[in-house]
């Protein structure tokens, strides 16, 4: 069986397909148990350090519930409320934290940043986001696929549409390569994904037998797709001056009901990360509305809340996916 003990999950390139389904499976259990009242509390004892220096709302609250419902203790470090970074090095927080904590999520920038995290701290550490990987949001998205699929989720067809040079770009073209999927990168060609992840998914997809195309044709790109998903236009840590440029090159790339209907699929399913934005109801939306006109950007408010939409069984996913990573790497699985 599957020992993940003691490893990090800093990127999808460190798991096998093995290891990474073996994560996706020990979720669906780990989620029927909780729904079923049969939860077996297996990190009793443990404590969490989760540092995030870029916002969150689904990644820290997964974190959290999932730790509590092992029986897991959490500390919530913010920048503005602890050393690193200011006066204290990562590689010096790693050591200090290490000798405290069992195991230390981080989330901000730099994939460096946690990498290094995982070289000091000398206990496992998980990726919340980087600007280069999303790891634990892939097992939310795949979990959240296996659910809507009469296939295996191996077998499926998959199309994100929008910025691909981004973490949620980066991570569906490696996970997608990793398990095998027929993956459709549907952008211009200046938003696909740095050529070296290009050139990493293309090895790993003569391993799977993944299909990968990049293509700029919106038409060719959904055709017969599953699953489309998008993510937001503007990144966290990205200036408000980059809106226009993204408005100018994404906006024929935005999930619209037309694009569903492209896919010939009518069952095809809408995937986000989330944050979405959909409608007038944030102030980054009512901001860009000012300054561009525009009330929904990356998908459609129609196609958002439609029967398509599974992005709150993603949302829900994200928990129950992190606490397969906590148990996994902590407790063994
Ligand atoms: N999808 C996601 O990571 O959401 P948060 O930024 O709210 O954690
Ligand atoms: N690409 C987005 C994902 C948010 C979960 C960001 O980095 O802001």
């Amino acid at each position: 069986a599957m020992d993940l003990t003691g490893r990090h999950f800093l990127k999808e390139l460190d798991f096998t397909s093995e290891e990474f389904l073996g994560l996706v499976s020990l979720a669906a259990e780990l989620k029927a148990a909780k729904k079923a009242g049969t939860e077996v509390q297996r990190l009793r004892g443990k404590n969490i350090a989760l540092i995030f220096e870029k916002t969150s709302t689904r990644t820290r609250c997964a974190f959290e519930v999932a730790a509590a419902d092992q029986g897991a203790t959490t500390t919530y470090l913010d920048p503005s409320g602890s050393q690193m970074g200011h006066k204290e090095s990562v590689k010096d927080t790693a050591r200090v934290l290490g000798r405290m904590f069992d195991g230390i999520e981080y989330r901000g920038d730099s994939q460096q940043t946690v990498e290094e995290l995982a070289a000091y701290g000398g206990v496992p550490v998980f990726n919340g986001l980087t600007d280069d990987w999303h790891p634990t949001q892939m097992l939310a998205d795949v979990l959240t696929m296996a659910e809507h699929s009469e296939r295996p989720v191996t077998e499926t067809v998959f199309a994100y549409l929008g910025d691909a040079r981004f973490n949620m770009g980066n991570s569906y073209l490696v996970t997608g390569a990793l398990l095998g999927l027929d993956l459709r990168i549907v952008a211009p060609e200046a938003y696909w994904p740095e050529a070296a992840v290009v050139a990493r998914a293309r090895e790993l997809a003569e391993v799977s037998g993944a299909t990968l195309t990049l293509t700029a044709d919106v038409a060719e790109g959904v055709a017969g797709a599953d699953f489309v998903a998008t993510d937001v236009w503007v990144s966290m840590g990205e200036p408000k001056e980059v809106w226009a440029e993204r408005i100018a090159a994404l906006a024929p790339y935005a999930v619209t009901m037309d694009v569903l209907r492209a896919t010939g699929n009518p069952d095809v399913k809408f995937l986000h990360c989330l944050p979405a934005f959909h409608d007038l109801g944030t102030q980054v939306g009512r901001d860009v509305h000012a300054a561009h006109g525009l009330t929904e950007l990356e998908v459609s408010d129609e196609v958002f809340e439609s029967a398509h939409s599974v992005v709150f069984d993603e949302a829900e996913n994200r928990m129950h996916t992190i606490k397969a990573v906590l148990v996994a790497t902590l407790a063994g699985a």
